[in-house]
């Protein structure tokens, strides 16, 4: 996906972003990171490899791996400004345990991350209904080739659950999705996450509800 483009059908973030060199600032990020860090803090694996998909610009990762010293995070997107922009965070981090960037396509067969694992955690936050289900399939097949046994996959967003909206407002952004690419939109939990996970020898672990109608979904690699 061309971050560079201008195409409002090609953006790859629905929000406006400030900017302080080669840093993009999210204000979503800005805004959710400390509830998603500190859900992942209470169910991820805090040391081994976390494997980041769809970073964005990488104030996730910097904002985890500052609060997880056992972890080494690697993180990165297939968006040329985001990887700039997670490079740029990583340096003014200074963080020794974050890595990146790398380009992984989630819907790609093959990561090129995989001398890099086998992995403790996968991390997907607001990814996978701002793409075709085909990424979604893909961090489902990537968790369940890269996680090593007990690893976990993470992810972050709105999801509706058996086939109904959670809220009238992740009703209207799920329109909203689909009015910009017909291969977007809020992703079901039983109607789509579950077979993706069945099919790829992860378990659902644990739901937890995220300020704003989101959601945190943890799967366990069988
Ligand atoms: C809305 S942004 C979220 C970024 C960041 N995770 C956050 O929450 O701030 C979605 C990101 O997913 C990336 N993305 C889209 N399709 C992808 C794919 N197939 N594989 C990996 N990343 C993808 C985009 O480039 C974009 O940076």
């Amino acid at each position: 996906m061309a971050g560079d483009q201008k195409d409002p059908k090609h953006e790859i973030a629905l929000e406006a972003r400030e900017t302080s060199g080669e840093r993009l600032f999210s204000p979503s990020a800005a805004r959710n990171r400390d509830p998603i860090r500190n859900v992942f803090l209470q169910t991820m694996p805090l040391e081994g490899t976390i494997l980041e998909i769809g970073g964005g610009t990488g104030e996730h990762g910097v904002h985890i791996a500052a609060s997880a010293p056992g972890l080494r995070w690697l993180t990165g997107d297939p968006d040329p400004a985001s990887q700039r922009s997670i490079a740029a965070w990583i340096g003014a981090s200074g963080l020794p345990n974050i890595e990146g960037p790398h380009c992984v396509d989630a819907a790609a067969a093959r990561w090129g991350v995989e001398d890099g694992g086998p992995f403790a955690g996968v991390v997907s936050i607001n990814m996978i209904h701002i793409a075709p289900f085909d990424a979604a399939e893909g961090v489902f097949a990537g968790a369940g080739r890269l996680l090593s046994t007990g690893g976990k996959l993470f992810l972050y967003g709105p999801f509706s659950r058996n086939g109904e909206h959670t809220s009238p407002s992740n009703e209207a952004f799920d329109a909203s999705l689909k009015a910009r690419d017909a291969r977007w939109g809020v992703r079901d939990i039983e109607h789509d996450l579950l077979p993706l996970a069945q099919k790829n020898a992860l378990m659902l672990e644990k739901l937890v509800e995220m300020p704003a109608n989101n959601l945190s979904v943890i799967f366990r690699k069988n």
